[in-house]
């Protein structure tokens, strides 16, 4: 067996702290084993590129295909040959906030997750960041890079609920994120039970040897350190520790066949200890033995196991090349540092043994992710208008990160849900997609200013919490649903949806089958908008069969619409100007004129308070099928510009030309 140094650490147990996950060379291999269910991806590779790690045998692929962002760069070539291939190259996040990869995976297993990141000094300028990494909505470790040829690794103990996996580095201010390798492993469900929350490493070391171990030797590649103490002295065997068919475990033979006693084989085995940052901070220990020694039979080696002085478990004796694993079934937590030490019990003729042991640090992922439904809809959504913006990671969570143009609800113990969609001047082309009503809480819906097509489709009826519907300046047609007119009436939507817009453009359309033309009114055009809505409500209470009805009226920010009944013959501008076919008759003028006039005397008697059109002109006479006439935009005129652009004050108001001269 061919094999590379690990970091060995001998110190004096007085002096030993805490232990950091950084640091790794790595180690080698011989024959290949199952990595079936390894997801092992090497960042910033070339796409489609894909190779095999020399020592470990390792099947890398590129991480194009689980990220759309980030730049590959290359480590510097000096440092390559202390580090194995899936380090080589790294993806770094200089553009966004928050960048996130989407691995697919099988939710409900429990896999060991790695993060591995190795500047390399890719830069040129040494440039050591210091970034969050989040797996979905949750932070899951801060990496400080201190050494540019130094690799940090982060490993965690996770079952995902869903079929991916979201890794999302996080760019806190302090530089560049980037990662260089992503490893998914899966582990027996038996194993590392906790109560709640997922496992962070926070030290695994392989006593008393003098090299690192992984995969193949650990069937479920778990990086093992090697640890030695002064105090200690070593023993192992040759033979193998046949873990793997009695233990969920599964530790390594390699790593179990060496094991360690106190110097001063009468003196309790100080086994490991460490600092806690926060007394409240919740840990997993889990002590891996095996007897390596074949006794006697006069020989016993039994011990009991304290933390900080106190009895934790015993009296316990190793089987003889087999691992037993020692752990608590609940966390450890409520104090400042720990000490675990084996003690002798006293009909034990030989001193305690340890061969490995592995601590982690709980943690909670309390924010939930987003909805499924709702991420499954804006998915579709984001792929069927090809959407460029940064939509990765979870939609709405973290509350600070929700994709732009969205607006999220966050309520206690339930995902989030999307509450609002904005996709105006997007570039949308097409139809408005089926996916939006599987937005089922949306309630503000703006797709303005795009270049949608068809029609208003019915399915957005079903979006019952939905107020606002901004559906204008695209290019749709046909008639709107029913349900949402009925809904704009009574005032629980605000509907918008009209065509382009722009003063004195008159758009046809359909609502409810019955036709209606709308006059859009620029913002130039309408001085002080509270006159203007409350002239407008007073207008729509006129009706008179020579004045065309006003059936209502829409504005969104400063653009005023108008909707009028529909006149089949357009106006009598059009007539006069010889711009259609049929030439009026001398009876149809005459006709068009008293109606005309009925309509002005209706204004001027019938009306309380009086209504002066001041702006009589052939544009303003609209025809019916059978070229009956009424008045349109009467009582408008000082809100409208004149169509010769002369200033006209309210009082006088109307257009040059048919203006009283006095
Ligand atoms: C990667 O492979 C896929 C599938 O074989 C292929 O469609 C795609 O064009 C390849 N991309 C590049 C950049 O070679
Ligand atoms: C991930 O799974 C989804 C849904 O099953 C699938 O559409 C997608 O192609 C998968 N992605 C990759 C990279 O395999
Ligand atoms: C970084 O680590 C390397 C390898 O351990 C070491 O030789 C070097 O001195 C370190 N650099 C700094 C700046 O600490
Ligand atoms: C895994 O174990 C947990 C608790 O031990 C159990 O609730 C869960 O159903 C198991 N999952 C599978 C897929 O067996
Ligand atoms: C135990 O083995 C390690 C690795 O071989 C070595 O560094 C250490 O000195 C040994 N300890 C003793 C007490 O022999
Ligand atoms: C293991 O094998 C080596 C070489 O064959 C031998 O020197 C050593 O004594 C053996 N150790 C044990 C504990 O049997
Ligand atoms: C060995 O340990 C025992 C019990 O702790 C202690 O009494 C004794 O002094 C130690 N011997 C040495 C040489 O340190
Ligand atoms: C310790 O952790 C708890 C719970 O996570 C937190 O509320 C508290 O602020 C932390 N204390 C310190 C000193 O970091
Ligand atoms: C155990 O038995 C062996 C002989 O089998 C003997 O040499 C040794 O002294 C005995 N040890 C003890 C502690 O009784
Ligand atoms: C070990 O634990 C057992 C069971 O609790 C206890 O009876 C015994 O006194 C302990 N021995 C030592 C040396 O602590
Ligand atoms: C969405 O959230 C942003 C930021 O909080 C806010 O400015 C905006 O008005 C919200 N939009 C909607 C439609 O609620
Ligand atoms: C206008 O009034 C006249 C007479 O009252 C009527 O005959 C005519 O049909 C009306 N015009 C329209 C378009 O209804």
């Amino acid at each position: 067996m061919k094999k590379m140094k690990l970091r060995s650490m001998t110190m004096g147990f007085k002096h030993f702290i805490f232990a950091l996950l950084a640091g790794l060379a790595l180690l080698l291999v011989v024959h290949a084993q199952d990595q079936s269910g390894f997801i092992s991806i090497a960042c910033g590779l070339p796409v489609n590129s894909s190779f095999t790690e020399k020592n470990t045998e390792i099947n890398y692929i590129s991480d194009a295909t689980f990220i759309d962002t980030g730049t590959s760069n290359s480590i510097s070539t000096d440092i390559k040959d202390s580090h194995q291939q899936q380090v080589w190259n790294l993806r770094s996040f200089p553009q966004g906030n928050r960048n996130c990869y989407s691995i697919n995976v099988t939710g409900g297993t429990k896999y060991l997750i790695r993060g591995t990141f190795l500047h390399g000094n890719y830069d040129g300028q040494d440039n050591l960041p210091q970034f969050d990494v989040y797996i979905g909505a949750n932070i899951w470790e801060t990496v400080r890079v201190d050494n540019s040829s130094i690799s940090i690794w982060r490993e965690l103990i996770h079952v995902p609920s869903r079929n991916y996996l979201q890794l999302c580095l996080v760019n806190t201010g302090r530089g560049t994120p980037f990662i260089s390798a992503i490893e998914l492993r899966p582990l027996i469900n038996a194993s590392y039970v906790t109560k709640s929350g997922s496992l962070a490493l926070n030290w695994r070391a392989d006593v008393g040897s003098n090299e690192g171990y992984r995969y193949p030797d650990d069937v479920h590649d778990r990086y093992w350190q090697s640890l030695n103490y002064f105090s200690w002295t070593n023993l192992s065997t040759n033979l193998t520790v046949d873990s793997q068919n009695h233990n969920d475990y599964q530790a390594p033979s390699v790593v179990m066949s060496t094991a360690v006693t106190p110097l001063n084989g009468s003196a309790p085995l100080g086994a490991f200890k460490w600092d806690s940052d926060n007394a409240s901070t919740e840990y997993y220990v889990y002590m891996h033995f095996a007897e390596v020694v074949k006794l006697e039979a006069n020989q016993s080696r039994s011990f009991n196991v304290t933390l900080n002085g106190k009895y934790w478990y015993g009296p316990l004796v190793p089987d003889y090349l087999s691992t037993t694993t020692l752990y608590s079934p609940s966390a450890i937590s409520g104090s400042g540092n720990y000490q675990f030490s084996l003690v002798k019990t006293e009909k034990s003729t030989l001193p305690p043994i340890l061969n490995a042991f592995e601590i982690y640090k709980v943690k909670y992922f309390l924010q939930s992710e987003t909805d499924q439904e709702d991420v499954d809809a804006i998915a579709k959504i984001k792929s069927t208008y090809g959407i460029k913006r940064i939509w990765q990671g979870d939609p709405c969570a973290p509350k600070g990160y929700s994709w732009d143009g969205l607006n999220c609800s966050f309520e206690a113990n339930t995902p989030p849900r999307i509450t609002s969609l904005t996709l105006s001047s997007s570039g949308l082309t097409g139809q408005i997609s089926a996916d939006i009503s599987n937005l089922v809480m949306l309630q503000y819906l703006d797709l303005s200013n795009n270049s949608l097509t068809g029609s208003v489709p019915d399915f957005l009826s079903q979006l019952q919490y939905l107020r606002v519907l901004n559906l204008e300046r695209n290019q749709l047609s046909g008639s709107v649903p029913a349900q949402l007119i009925e809904r704009s009436d009574n005032g629980s939507l605000s509907l918008r949806i009209l065509g382009k817009g722009g003063f004195g453009t008159v758009y046809h359309g359909n609502i409810e089958d019955t036709q209606v033309a709308v006059k859009m009114l620029s913002p130039s055009s309408i001085q002080g908008f509270q006159q203007f809505q409350s002239e407008v409500k007073l207008l729509m209470r006129v009706h008179h069969r020579n004045l065309t009805t006003l059936v209502g009226y829409c504005y969104e920010g400063t653009n005023m619409g108008l909707i009028y009944e529909y006149m089949a013959n357009g106006d009598l501008a059009e007539h006069l100007s010889g711009e259609k076919t049929k030439i009026l008759s001398w009876e149809d003028r005459l006709r068009i004129a008293t109606d005309a006039a009925q309509g002005l005397e209706y204004m001027h008697h019938g009306c309380k308070p009086p209504i002066i059109h001041r702006d009589v002109k052939c544009t303003n006479i609209l025809l019916n099928e059978n070229f009956h006439a009424k008045l349109a935009d009467f009582g408008l005129s000082k809100f409208f510009p004149t169509d010769g652009g002369t200033h006209v004050s309210t009082r006088v108001a109307g257009t040059p030309g048919y203006l009283d001269p006095e």
